[in-house]
């Protein structure tokens, strides 16, 4: 089995870091720019397998993808109805945003395709985007009555019907897919979330000349005709990235940190709320905007910090950020609860079960797992130990974050990283 052993960062951590592009928005641009007609420039593009997996789907669909460096690429698609019929199966790799979104832009296309993904991809749930498509006229057919991957879209003769639709789940993916389809379908399309969700969809759509309409949680859209397509699209870094450096300059003695361009459009940053909840030093500096996008600077010292509590309403906004999080709340004095993530049981992994089950191997007794959250158990006895990433590049980050604030860690399948951060082992090498 490979491992990685994570050494203690005795002298606190210093330094810059420039943040690498935003999943969500790096795969949201090259989707978006393949149903343009005109070459779209994109740069700070986050080059990791997930999203490398969305520029393999759109070539594959018939889109030119042209790299010029590994972080900036021009696609050029063949308008909004100019997507063609791919020649083999369509492969997602772990990357649920591709699988969920490809499938709102191609359940209204006039032609078939298969989707495959690797075997995390195959354990997640497709239904709760299968079933309001379907609803729509779609006709989506996938393993386990509709639930699993491998899943196929075969054409209708029928365009799709716009619909409302109550969302169970307050979910980007969702919702993404839903108003994706909508474009194509006739009449209006409306989501109803129970907490809103990341809204880079909406932001980037209107970039493309398409207004969407925000009208509490719900969002409409309307039949779309064609694209116009932006010049240039800046991607700005991912937060859910800058949060193992957030985390680890609070919980390392003598840390401060700079975190260069980080975006920070207010549905994706609850953990920076919950991290001066629990007492961080943490400064924006430099606010701006970029592509529609607020982005900026972020200073954070090292500070004690103390337990907290959150729930539902923040989930959305800090959703893939709880493994990072429990890591502050193992440093924290006191206890954090959190309710609400049961989410997270349904991620790259159950991310609940991986964090109960690895933390205690370095943290003994600190971590609870409930149904729906954790409790945490700060200040307690922080011991090396070896512990598995369950190949989820969240787990394995935030172990070794864990593990550098602490006594060291030998993770196993350390590579995951790769997924949405390649060069973090080497970051956290030179900021020691
Ligand atoms: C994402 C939405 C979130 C998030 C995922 C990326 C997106 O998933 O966890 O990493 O790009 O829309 P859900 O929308 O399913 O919660």
């Amino acid at each position: 089995m490979d491992t990685k052993t994570i050494a203690k960062a005795a002298a606190g951590l210093k330094g810059e870091v420039q943040i690498p592009g935003d999943k969500s928005i790096s795969h949201r641009s090259v989707m978006f720019s393949a149903l343009g007609s005109t070459p779209v420039h994109i740069t700070n593009f986050l080059h990791a397998q997930d999203c490398l997996s969305t520029a393999a789907c759109m070539k594959a669909l018939g889109a030119s993808v042209e790299f010029k460096s590994d972080t900036e690429l021009v696609v050029t698609g063949n308008g909004l109805r100019g997507l063609k019929e791919p020649q083999t199966i369509i492969d997602a790799g772990n990357s649920g945003t591709t699988l969920r979104l490809m499938m709102g832009i191609l359940a209204p296309q006039p032609f078939l395709t298969t989707f495959t993904g690797d075997a995390s991809l195959h354990k997640r749930p497709m239904g709760r985007v299968i079933a309001p498509l379907s609803q729509m006229g779609a006709k989506i057919y996938g393993r386990q009555d509709n639930q699993k991957l491998p899943i196929t879209i075969v054409p209708q003769a029928q365009k799709l019907k716009g619909m409302t639709y109550n969302s169970p789940v307050a979910s980007a993916q969702v919702k993404s897919a839903i108003l994706l389809a909508g474009m194509y379908a006739e009449g209006d399309t409306t989501v109803v979330e129970p907490f809103t969700s990341r809204d880079h969809t909406e932001r980037m759509l209107e970039a493309f000349g398409v207004h969407t309409e925000k009208n509490g949680t719900a969002v409409t859209i309307h039949p779309v005709k064609e694209f116009n397509a932006p010049q240039e699209i800046e991607v700005p870094g991912d937060i859910s990235s800058a949060a193992y450096w957030l985390v680890a300059g609070c919980i390392i003695p003598g840390s401060d940190l700079l975190l260069r361009n980080v975006g920070v459009n207010v549905t994706r940053t609850g953990i920076l709320d919950v991290l001066k909840d629990m007492g961080a030093d943490i400064t924006l500096v430099n606010e701006r905007t970029s592509g529609g996008e607020a982005a900026a600077d972020i200073r954070v010292r090292y500070s004690k910090l103390h337990g907290t509590k959150f729930g539902a309403e923040i989930m959305p906004r800090l959703i893939d950020e709880i493994p990072i999080i429990a890591v502050a709340a193992l440093f924290a004095e006191g206890d954090t609860v959190i309710t609400g993530a049961g989410e997270l049981r349904v991620k790259e992994t159950d991310r609940l079960q991986a964090i109960t089950d690895q933390f205690n191997k370095l943290a003994p007794g600190a971590v609870d797992g409930t149904e729906d959250g954790l409790v945490i158990h700060g200040g307690k006895p922080i011991q090396h130990a070896q512990a598995f990433s369950y190949d989820d590049h969240r787990i394995a980050m935030s172990l070794a974050i864990l593990g550098a604030a602490g006594d060291g860690v030998t993770i196993e399948n350390p590579e995951c990283v790769n997924i949405s951060y390649p060069a973090f082992y080497q970051t956290l090498d030179s900021l020691r």
